[in-house]
């Protein structure tokens, strides 16, 4: 069990990164806003799975948080994280500060047009502005040859890729898979937040999720009814404050027309008390074959 080497400066972290490319090595890495639990180390394993060495940053990103959000009270817990990184092989965890991330203030950012206003942009404006900005940042600090993201954050893993990809970072982009508790809940940081009352009405998201699968493989491909039938599992439900649900092609986060068909993203969020929760599932859809999949 090695305790990651800990870097907080970018200059240490860029030179720690050329020499190790220096050498040859490839670098993935794993952002992370920390309170690391099995999603974020599953992450881990992909990444480990492709690269020689895998770094973790750990950053509580302020401009990626809207005014009232949970920027101040989100969990910061280094030395837990710290602990839980020896026991996967994590070469360094990159804790900047915030001064060290925004040298010159927080209002020089990147932003990517495409699909920020959709889903959770709808309720969050400027929150994909501030991904965006803290994770081009973290590519010039770490430079990754491969960056991986979770598919619970769909919106956000497709909206880094567009970035990757309109910026020509010479980064993969790499997706791990949803981790959930054993009752379907998917694993989130902010899970903590839950007082036991709200952590079993938070189930009514991946229910909800279930409940629109089911009508998919019983042959239901009106996106409408689909949405619909999504809708209607999450809300009604005392304490479950329903944000959205919607049912969309991955390429446009706009809903197929007239039927689904090929790649989709089904995803919702709520509110339960002042924790913000969001799930998906991503479905391939081949005449009457249905079946999970990533999303890339
Ligand atoms: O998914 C997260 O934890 C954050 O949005 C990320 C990608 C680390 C950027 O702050």
């Amino acid at each position: 069990m090695n305790t990651p080497l800990l870097i907080n400066n970018t200059g240490k972290m860029q030179a720690w990164s050329e020499s190790a490319r220096s050498r040859g090595l490839r670098l993935g890495i794993v952002p992370t806003m920390g309170k690391l639990h099995e999603g974020h180390l599953s992450l881990v394993r992909v990444a480990a799975s492709s690269c020689d060495r895998v770094l973790v940053s750990i950053f509580v990103n302020p401009t990626q948080f809207g005014p009232g959000e949970d920027y101040e009270k989100y969990p910061r817990c280094l030395e837990a994280d710290l602990n839980a990184l020896a026991g996967e092989g994590v070469s360094v965890c990159f804790a900047p500060s915030v001064a060290e991330m925004y040298p010159h203030g927080q209002a020089d950012n990147l932003t990517v047009e495409w699909g920020k206003k959709a889903l959770c942009g709808a309720g969050r404006p400027g929150h994909f502005d501030g991904v965006t900005s803290v994770v081009s940042r973290l590519y010039n600090a770490m430079q990754p040859h491969v960056a991986v993201y979770g598919q619970k954050d769909a919106q956000q893993a497709l909206i880094i890729r567009r970035m990757t990809e309109s910026m020509l970072f010479p980064v993969k982009t790499v997706l791990g898979a949803i981790v959930r508790e054993r009752d379907g809940l998917a694993m989130s940081s902010r899970n903590i937040y839950l007082d036991p009352a709200e952590r079993e009405r938070a189930l009514t998201l991946s229910r909800a999720l279930t409940r629109v699968g089911e009508s998919l493989r019983a042959g239901e491909r009106d996106p409408g009814r689909l949405q619909s039938i999504g809708n209607g599992a999450l809300s009604g439900i005392d304490g479950v404050e329903p944000e959205y649900f919607v049912v969309v092609d991955p390429a446009t986060l706009a809903p197929h027309e007239n039927k689904v068909d090929g790649l989709l993203l089904i995803a919702c969020a709520a509110k339960l008390g002042k924790t913000r929760l969001i799930d998906n599932h991503v479905y391939r859809i081949q005449g009457d074959d249905v079946r999970e999949s990533m999303l890339f």
